[in-house]
């Protein structure tokens, strides 16, 4: 071994010890008679020491000329240190230093290794590798580790077996568009990459596997965010012989279990709401229920009263801000600004202040007296010194729109504190989504997805009225994991098909490999899938999934490191059989 220690390790019952430390300079800091270098490694941070007098004076000067990011062994004796440091836990003690070998030297690197770091987002990801070095990042991977194998353990436990699936496989359905790789034996045909395994891994129910699991790469060719990369992790999973609420149980389970190990966290049992409700309350079928303030409908005390934009509305909805009713002009013109913007989309923004002396003040004062506003504040549960927020227009914009006032107000006031986990599950979907482009109704989640019974009936007459045996787990107004209970009748099979506008021949081209295998005995299953990425930056209290992936793409979907993607040689494309430009 290269080293005795890690640059963790070492403590006060340490001293006295003759050690050998290897790691990368973080820091010399030369005081003329006295010289300390901080060696860091995976572990932590160690000060190693040099003195005049004491250490051998080539010793001395060998250690002044260290450059950052060095590669360097040190021996040496432990010693307690003169002035300790209580924010590291090596801060006790010191390496009086006694011999020093540089193992690789390092061009100056172009940002701070450290925690506060001076790179920008573009020259971090593309010396990716300096940036991890740094702590914040290192252990936002560790995080994402420590999750993976807590995942496999309770998984493990309770009988789930992990099955690779392939990764050139045919499109799936997920509904994104898919990477396509050229095949070369086959010139003209394509392999798709997956947006997930879910047709494998109900492949592997009919062969019988009863509960699979996967950690498992899968790629969406979708416009970036925060919370999305083309590639990212899913654990995903599927059991046979279960009902919704086996699959609710086991994966409430699994939730609580990561709380518990990685966070050493108990979280309580997870509400349910309908997705109608959480579209009506929140505007969102991803709610955050850190904090309340729900939406309150206002058409009945709002229209009839001569305010135009008002009457002319599908939907007059209300937010109640607690304690806001202080609000300068400015901050309000700063709000009604907000929610102009582009992103939101809102056309402007009513305001009711509740002054603490009983009466109300608000930017519609025109058209509503003082009762009329009681009225709001009634059905709103607004009290004196609170604010009514109110926007109004078509309902699903206005949802919307008031769903993404309701957060920022909820981050402005501090409500949405990281350290405070609320998860929940919204449950029943509905099954299709009309698509005003294409004109026809697409699966919310994916055509393998099981109508609730009791709305089977109305499958081909009210087709936007069924509900699917769908669910997702939110937490903290983040889509963690989303799934169903699978169709696997046949019959059922062939009517969703129509409701989607399949043809026979299309369901059979795209999906015939799957309906075949369902003719040969499909037990009853459903699944779930998380997205992993998104899970571990949720731990580690990011909103970027980037932090927890070691080696992301950039918001154009390029690695800066690596340079890709990049163009292909002629001789490439033509082996493949591909003309970027039809000859003339
Ligand atoms: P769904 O499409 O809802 O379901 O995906 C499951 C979960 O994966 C995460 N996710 C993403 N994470 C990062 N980047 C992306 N581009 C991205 N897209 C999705 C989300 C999401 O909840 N086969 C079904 C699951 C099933 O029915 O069992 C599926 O893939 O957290």
């Amino acid at each position: 071994m290269l080293r005795t220690n890690t640059c963790g390790e070492l403590r006060i019952s340490d001293v006295g010890k003759k050690v050998k430390l290897n790691g990368w300079v973080q820091r010399v800091r030369d005081k003329g008679a006295l010289v300390w270098i901080d060696l860091r490694d995976r572990y932590g941070i160690t000060q190693i020491f040099g003195e005049e007098g004491v250490t051998d004076k080539e010793l001395l000067n060998q250690m002044k000329e260290l450059g950052r990011e060095f590669v360097i062994s040190v021996e040496g004796e432990v010693a307690e240190r003169f002035s300790k440091n209580d924010k590291i836990p090596t801060g006790d003690i010191e390496l009086k230093i006694e011999k020093l070998e540089v193992l690789n030297e390092s061009k100056v690197p172009p940002f701070k290794i450290e925690n506060e770091t001076d790179g920008g987002e573009d020259l971090r990801m593309k010396y990716r590798y300096l940036d991890l070095r740094r702590d914040v990042v290192r252990s936002s991977l560790q995080i994402r580790h420590r999750m993976a194998k807590s995942v496999r353990d309770y998984l493990d436990h309770q009988e789930f077996i992990e099955v690779e699936t392939p990764v050139l496989i045919k499109s799936t359905p997920e509904g994104a568009r898919d990477f396509l790789v050229p095949s070369r034996m086959n010139p003209g045909e394509f392999y798709a990459l997956p947006q997930s395994p879910q047709t494998f891994k109900q492949i592997l129910m009919v062969a019988g596997f009863d509960r699979y699991f996967q950690l498992v790469k899968c790629f969406r060719d979708e416009d970036l965010r925060a919370d999305r990369q083309p590639e990212f992790t899913q654990i995903d999973c599927e059991m046979s012989f279960v009902e919704r609420e086996d699959i609710l149980q086991t994966f409430e389970g699994l939730a609580k279990y990561l709380f518990k190990e990685v966070k050493g966290i108990e979280v309580e049992d997870f509400p349910r709401m309908e997705y109608a409700d959480a579209m009506s309350l929140y505007g969102s079928d991803k709610p955050d229920i850190r904090f309340e303030m729900t939406f309150k409908d206002l058409n009945e005390v709002a229209k009839g009263k001569g305010f135009k934009v008002f009457d002319d509305s599908e939907a007059v909805l209300g937010i109640c801000v607690k304690g806001c009713a202080e609000y300068t002009r400015k901050q309000l013109d700063e709000i009604t600004n907000w929610v102009k913007r582009p992103q939101i989309g809102a056309k402007g923004l009513v305001y009711v202040k509740c002054n603490a002396d009983g009466s109300y003040k608000s930017s519609v004062d025109k058209f509503f007296n003082q009762d009329d506003l009681k009225a709001w504040a009634e059905v709103s549960g607004a009290e004196a010194n609170d604010l009514l927020l109110v926007l109004s227009g078509d309902l699903k914009k206005t949802r919307k729109a008031l769903g993404e006032l309701r957060l920022e107000m909820g981050s402005r006031l501090g409500l949405r504190d990281k350290n405070v986990f609320k998860p929940l599950w919204v449950v029943n979907f509905p099954l299709l989504e009309w698509d005003e482009e294409s004109e026809r109704f697409h699966a919310m989640h994916h055509p393998f997805t099981s109508p609730i019974p009791e709305d089977l009936k109305k499958l081909e007459t009210e087709p936007g009225e069924v509900r699917a045996n769908a669910y997702d787990m939110v937490i903290n107004g983040v889509e963690i994991g989303g799934g169903s209970i699978r169709i696997h009748n046949r019959d059922v099979q062939s009517r969703m098909f129509d409701a989607l506008g399949f043809t026979k021949e299309e369901a059979q081209a795209q999906f015939g490999f799957l309906l075949e295998a369902f003719e040969y005995g499909a037990p009853p299953h459903g699944g779930i899938a998380f997205g992993f990425d998104r899970l571990c930056s949720l731990f580690g209290g990011s909103d970027s999934i980037r932090d927890f992936i070691a080696f992301p793409k950039n918001t154009s979907g390029r690695d800066v490191m690596i340079d890709s993607p990049s163009p292909a040689s002629l001789e490439q494309l033509k082996e493949l059989g591909i003309k970027l430009f039809e000859e003339k």
